[in-house]
């Protein structure tokens, strides 16, 4: 019986580590939250008005149109739920962005149905949600938008239906995954190609018009042109993709791709004005990486905002051990543990000054104050303390916010590691190595600097593996540090 009890005992405790902490979710103001709530009423009256305007009206019409109006309500809080749920940073702009689109929709289905076909209106706006906001939220709105039809009497073939749902559906998952501009072009290519394909095989040849001067375009029905103005809505849709990511802060792989690279302007300063701090930023991108894909995180992402996260030691890089020869520090020149504090904030201020200078978008720029999150600058604090100066332990901790996303938690986690590792003795064996990222990691954790970010106890785990793993590859051609009392404040 005793043993039935550790048994279970042992298991409570193993099912609570592996629990996530709690997250408040991202809070939405009141006007945002009207405005799409009205927005979503809008969608539901435009996709369900027209049942009430058939006459003779008697209860089983209100009563079907109290139905559809309910059913377009509640599909569309699910699609705001979904893309929340795949976007946890998401902003209210971007939630207003995507049921617009679905308002956009419906009202082009009730306006445009008889000369556009359904493929232009349902697949271009997959794209551009797979590309902003992932493969799940845009299957959420294909799903809707698919299956809501304001216009009783436009009748939808069967078998166009199910080429709109599986052309859109491709899309989405594609989009999502999709990584150059060049493969969307592509894209844009070949699903019209494998649109037309499909309409020809399911709904009949005959209805190929490959020369039809009048309608040439807009003859809904006409299978090929309506898989060519497919193709030139969808180029026009890739035309437009970096507006939308400008104006609604959308951020696709292709613009986390071209932020990666390092001829930008601001990573070539950062290489040629603080070469130590560019090279602790590589190594921290090898870290990050493998523990990001470790637990399945967006890749891309993390590798753009490792890349970023120290650009503010720009605005003094003389300030930060990376980048000191080892002759002169200034901190010891000022002997002022405040000041110095400042100086470290400031790289965080400046960070965020030099993002918004360059335009990056907010999910990367997060990574610059949620790096450091609110962590004590532990170095200055015991020098302050040793001084008697009178101290407030606030002082000396950076001003956060502390990581809200997993990304952001495991850029912390390999900051904190890296120098670490990089001071470490080249015979260190693995152990050695793996109880130094575990101290590191707990200290952190012990601070309640993992509390927002949603990683669980499992995936701390993994991070750890993965930072295990860098550090054997690295260990043999690594560069050290000189070694330095002050390597905590880098
Ligand atoms: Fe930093
Ligand atoms: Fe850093």
């Amino acid at each position: 019986m005793q043993n039935i009890t550790t048994k279970l005992k042992k298991l409570f405790y193993l099912w609570k580590r592996s629990q996530v902490p709690l997250k408040q979710p991202i809070k939405i103001s009141r006007i945002d939250n009207l405005i799409i709530f009205l927005i979503c009423i809008l969608i539901s009256i435009i996709s369900s008005y027209k049942l009430l305007l058939i006459s003779p009206l008697n209860i089983t019409g209100i009563f079907s149109w109290l139905w559809t109006f309910t059913e377009v309500l509640i599909s569309s809080w699910i699609l705001i739920l979904v893309s929340q749920k795949e976007n946890p940073t998401i902003s209210s702009r971007q939630i207003i962005f995507v049921i617009s689109l679905l308002l956009a929709v419906q009202t082009a289905k009730l306006t445009l149905a008889s000369t556009i076909s359904p493929l232009s209106m349902i697949i271009p706006p997959a794209l551009i949600i797979s590309q902003g906001m992932g493969s799940i939220t845009a299957l959420a709105w294909v799903s809707i938008a698919s299956f809501s039809w304001p216009d009783q009497s436009v009748a939808i073939n069967n078998n166009l239906f199910f080429t709109i749902l599986i052309c859109a559906s491709v899309v989405s998952i594609l989009g999502g995954r999709i990584r150059s501009r060049a493969q969307l072009l592509q894209l844009s290519i070949f699903v019209p190609i494998g649109s037309f394909l499909s309409q020809w095989i399911l709904i009949g040849q005959d209805k190929v018009f490959f020369v039809n001067k009048k309608e040439f375009i807009f003859a809904n029905g006409d299978i090929f042109s309506d898989s060519l103005l497919l193709a030139i809505v969808m180029l026009f849709t890739i035309l437009f993709i970096p507006i939308f990511e400008s104006i609604f802060g959308l951020l696709t792989k292709a613009r986390l791709l071209e932020l990666a690279d390092k001829e930008k302007p601001l990573i070539r300063r950062l290489s040629l004005e603080a070469p130590g701090t560019f090279e602790h930023t590589l190594l921290i991108c090898g870290l990050a990486e493998e523990a990001t894909r470790m637990i399945g995180g967006d890749i891309d992402l993390i590798k753009t905002g490792a890349l970023y996260h120290d650009v503010g030691k720009l605005h003094a890089p003389n300030w930060f051990i990376e980048n000191q020869d080892g002759s002169r520090n200034p901190h010891d020149e000022i002997d002022d543990p405040m000041r110095s504090a400042e100086v470290l904030q400031a790289h965080v201020d400046e960070g965020l000054k030099y993002a918004r200078k360059n335009r990056l978008p907010k999910q990367i720029a997060n990574f610059i104050p949620e790096h450091q999150g609110t962590l004590k600058m532990g170095y200055f604090f015991h020098k302050a303390k040793e001084k008697n100066i009178m101290i407030n332990e606030n002082d000396f901790r950076y001003n956060g916010p502390i990581p809200q996303s997993k990304e952001t938690a495991i850029l912390m986690l390999a900051d904190g590691c890296e120098a670490a590792l990089r001071a470490m003795n080249i015979n260190a064996s693995d152990k050695e190595a793996l109880q130094t990222i575990s101290k590191i990691i707990y200290s952190r954790q012990k601070d309640g600097q993992l509390n927002d970010s949603n990683l669980s106890k499992g995936e701390i785990f993994l991070i750890k593996r993965a930072f295990l793993n860098v550090w054997k590859r690295i260990r043999h051609r690594r560069i050290q540090y000189p070694k330095s009392k002050n390597n905590t404040f880098s």
